[in-house]
């Protein structure tokens, strides 16, 4: 099939390159000249496991290209996908600029039968507002899709090679076959692709980004508990995991959820909510919770440090949202750069993948490392943000000798308690504070 993929980003490269992988013949559209340029150029413009083996194959079997010009990228296609960017407005709502804009002008072009198919994560309502917008210029015939996207960052390619499940939401029995004869070859092993109408689809999206968004604040609360009863987060969480109903999966506590969705979705959807005179109390707590989560290291680290945090230096460790990405956007290691600085502290930061947006982002305002050794000289602490695999099992020798204190603030619960207080580390993460509970109240 011909497929045309209007917005080239995370979900846009993944979508085209791995429709091209099945044999379609992808064109991949995107404003941003710059990035059309090194995609055409053969260079891969983010970070996803296994994708640029699949990215290098298709472009030189040619069947996936670039362009800037949307014209040229959907003159032949069947299929149109939006991956566009839908972030929060002012108001928090979703905001449909990228996507309107682009379905009007898609109106002016377009001149037999598509299939224009929103994959971005847009509000209930959107696909009838882009149906609307295409018929505004449009003469021809044409059917409007819901395909929610529920990819992974850092395992985006697996996941699109093999959906847990494909959400399709249409009313029209024509794009209802075409999408299924698409999604056939990525089913294969059974797993369902669930037709459903428009608003359906769209709210589905946003109903499972909120879910697994509680899930955390849930088990992040959880942890505030623990280390206030003397009680082992993770005792807990194996304990209520080994639930069918609960499941094991999204029970870890941390410092909080960030990247590019979770954080818009479920502000996007207490406002949809809210315009229907609807109160969604537990997503507002959700949120609440998160923001406070982000931080939850910094009491810590001040009452180590008697209060002052000025003149400190701090080695941190992990500046993309999650592990396998390079993606940096919400990330909670960026709010405890924010407060540590404001501080007056010092810190020399180390992400294997992330390093290039940081330096886009924060500039000279904080060190860069060339490895998570060298991000150690010197400092006072070591803080975690983020739990890439290479952290995990360290060299602890390296570390006490590049640490000028030895003092971790783990916000991802890497290592185990004991075992690195026996090393002789000063060590804090999070809901797993050694407590003697006397009368309800915890002692360390
Ligand atoms: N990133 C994820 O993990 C993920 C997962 C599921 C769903 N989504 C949703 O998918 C959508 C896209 O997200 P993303 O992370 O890929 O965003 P992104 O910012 O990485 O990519 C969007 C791309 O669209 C391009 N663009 C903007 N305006 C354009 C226009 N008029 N014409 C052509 N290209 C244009 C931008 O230059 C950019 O390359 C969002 O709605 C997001 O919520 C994202």
């Amino acid at each position: 099939m011909k497929i045309a993929v209007v917005g080239t980003g995370y979900v846009g490269l993944v979508t085209g390159t791995c429709f091209a992988e099945t044999g379609n013949d992808v064109t991949c559209v995107d404003i941003d000249r710059a990035k059309v340029e090194k995609l055409t150029n053969g260079q891969i413009t983010i970070y996803e496991p296994g994708l640029e083996k699949l990215f290098v194959r298709n472009q030189r079997e040619e069947r996936l290209r670039f362009t800037t010009s949307l014209e040229d990228g959907v003159k032949d296609a069947m299929i149109i996908f939006l991956a566009l960017p839908t972030p929060p407005g002012e108001n928090g709502s979703a905001d449909l600029t990228y996507v309107l804009g682009v379905a009007e002008d898609l109106g002016k072009i377009i001149k037999d039968y598509k299939v224009i198919v929103d994959k971005s994560t847009v509000p209930v309502g959107t696909a009838e507002k882009v149906h609307a917008a295409i018929a505004r210029n449009c003469k021809t015939e044409f059917d409007v899709v819901s395909n929610p996207e529920f990819l992974r960052e850092g395992v985006a390619v697996e996941d699109f090679m093999k959906p847990d499940r494909v959400v399709i939401g249409t009313s029209s029995e024509r794009a209802r076959k075409i999408m299924g004869d698409l999604y056939g070859p990525f089913v294969r092993q059974g797993n369902p692709v669930i037709f459903m109408d428009e608003r359906s689809a769209e709210l589905t999206k946003y109903a499972a980004n909120s879910f697994l968004a509680t899930k955390i604040s849930f088990m992040n609360e959880i942890a505030q508990l623990c280390e206030r009863l003397g009680a082992d987060v993770d005792m807990v969480r194996r304990g209520i995991g080994s639930d069918e109903r609960i499941g094991k999966r999204f029970l870890f506590p941390g410092i909080g959820y960030g990247g590019s969705c979770f954080p818009k979705d479920v502000k996007a959807l207490v406002k949809s909510s809210k315009e229907v005179e609807y109160d969604f109390k537990i997503l507002k707590s959700v949120m609440e919770v998160n923001e406070s989560q982000k931080l939850s290291l910094l009491p810590k680290i001040r009452k180590y440090f008697g209060g002052n945090l000025k003149g400190k230096r701090f080695a941190l460790w992990g500046l993309a949202f999650k592990p396998n990405t390079d993606d940096i956007r919400e990330a909670p290691a960026l709010d405890i750069i924010d407060a540590l600085l404001s501080e007056g502290a010092s810190i020399c930061v180390y992400d294997p993948e992330a390093m290039n947006n940081v330096k886009n982002l924060l500039g000279e305002k904080v060190m860069y490392a060339d490895n998570q050794y060298d991000c150690l000289q010197s400092a006072d602490a070591l803080i975690i943000a983020t739990e890439w695999n290479e952290f995990r099992t360290p060299n602890f020798l390296k570390i006490v000798t590049a640490l000028k204190n030895k003092v971790i603030f783990d916000g991802r619960n890497l290592f185990e308690t004991d075992a690195i207080r026996e090393l002789g580390f000063y060590y804090e993460s999070i809901g797993r504070e050694i407590a003697i509970p006397t009368n309800g109240i915890a002692h360390k």
